[in-house]
């Protein structure tokens, strides 16, 4: 297809009134997905997987139906695409489900993530050493170039149980580079991949990746959805995280047998309206095309930065272009970065500012915080140039 942002404006009318660059954070819904939500809603709204009715067997076929359309669009089995609330909630189900398993073989657990990570991939492990002791956690470090150390990485992968990295810095904006899961793998380590920024822009490559996570809301979905995509084999094996609902097959006043995959780990009502609306996303998607996608936020992300490097006081914390993608973090060197955010608010510009989540990286680069625009697909030149005029006119208060 060929790719017209002017065209593709259209569906989300609310970019009318905002220069919306905090896309990382979550992106707006085209009114395809908006529509489908409510068409959901207004005909064939029932809880699934357990009436016997003709409504709920309806809502139950359009949660597999999108079910089947991720594990198809990822080229994995349909039991291998579990839904979540989120990266989060998915990654929480990760590091106590593995962490258990693995200490109760080994005794002990040892994990690599890296400075980059966003909490979602720090805290739970912390949890999980909280819980079950005798989990290692070990941390990459980053380059000059603001860019995940890859001797630091290969020096601290050996011996390693689980390796999870995040797939694209959501303040870098950095691509971690795949080779990381093939050599982890090699390793004998099981790795995890932190989509939260990848997957809504970049089709990933899983053959070195036993775990993809990935939320909704990032990639034009209704808040509420996320995935937890894995390898049946080890799914199999990893001990139930949340109970209720229909993750049992059976249950006695001694104890409960879990289902099959994936419905394991699918614990309470799911949010099964959202996950037709992540597939009806993931349609949108795949009608614009993911190289459109990518050709597009890198000619913004090129283009933004040359324009800002000739803005005075502005520090940009990664600006090589290599394996860049469409997040600027950057600082004032007079303003606070919430004032910065602020002062764009004024002009109708959403950038967001503070520790997006990632305190441990702030406090490497050892500042307090940064303010960051993250592009989608939607965003244009003439809002990079606006947002420009912007930063001229703060150095200029
Ligand atoms: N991780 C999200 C962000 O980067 C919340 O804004």
């Amino acid at each position: 297809m060929s790719f017209n942002v002017e065209e593709i404006r259209k569906d989300f009318p609310i970019l009318k009134d905002v220069i919306f660059f905090d896309n990382a954070a979550s992106t707006q819904k085209p009114l395809q997905v908006i529509e489908s939500v409510e068409q959901f809603y207004k005909n064939n709204y029932a809880n699934v997987l357990r009436g016997v009715y003709k409504l709920s067997e309806k809502a139950t076929e359009l949660y597999e139906q999108s079910r089947k359309f991720l594990a198809d669009f990822f080229g994995v089995k349909s039991k291998e695409v579990i839904f979540t609330k989120n990266s989060t909630e998915s990654l929480n189900l990760l590091a106590d489900s593995l962490t258990r398993m693995i200490v109760k073989k080994k005794g002990m657990v040892k994990v690599l993530i890296s400075v980059l990570e966003h909490h979602s991939n720090i805290v739970p492990w912390f949890i999980a050493k909280e819980r079950y002791e005798n989990v290692e956690i070990e941390f990459v470090g980053l380059n000059q170039e603001f860019k995940l150390d890859e001797k630091d990485f290969l020096q601290k992968v050996k011996g390693k149980d689980i390796v999870s990295l995040t797939g694209l810095s959501n303040v870098t904006g950095y691509v971690t580079n795949p080779k990381l899961f093939e050599i982890a793998k090699k390793e004998g380590a099981i790795t995890i991949c932190d989509g939260a920024q990848l997957v809504p822009h970049h089709k990933v490559n899983l053959d070195y990746i036993d775990f993809l996570v990935f939320s909704g809301h990032k990639m034009l979905a209704p808040v509420g959805i996320g995935v937890l995509i894995g390898k049946q084999d080890l799914l199999e094996e990893m001990p139930c995280f949340l109970g209720g609902g229909e993750m049992i097959s059976q249950v006695n006043v001694n104890n409960f047998k879990a289902a099959e995959l994936p419905y394991k780990f699918e614990a309470g009502t799911m949010p099964f309206v959202q996950a037709y609306g992540l597939m009806k996303a993931l349609e949108y998607l795949n009608k614009i095309g993911f190289d459109n996608i990518v050709e597009h936020e890198k000619k913004l992300v090129e283009y933004a930065l040359q324009k800002m490097k000739s803005v005075k006081n502005i520090t940009i914390y990664g600006s090589d272009l290599e394996d860049k993608t469409g997040i600027i973090a950057f600082n004032h060197k007079r303003f606070h970065a919430h004032d910065v955010a602020s002062f764009m608010d004024m002009r109708n510009i959403a950038i967001r500012a503070g520790h997006h989540c990632a305190m441990p990286l702030h406090e490497f680069l050892n500042i307090n915080g940064s303010a960051r625009v993250s592009f989608y697909f939607y965003n244009t030149f003439e809002e990079v140039d606006k947002f420009i005029d912007a930063l001229n006119w703060i150095n200029a208060l």
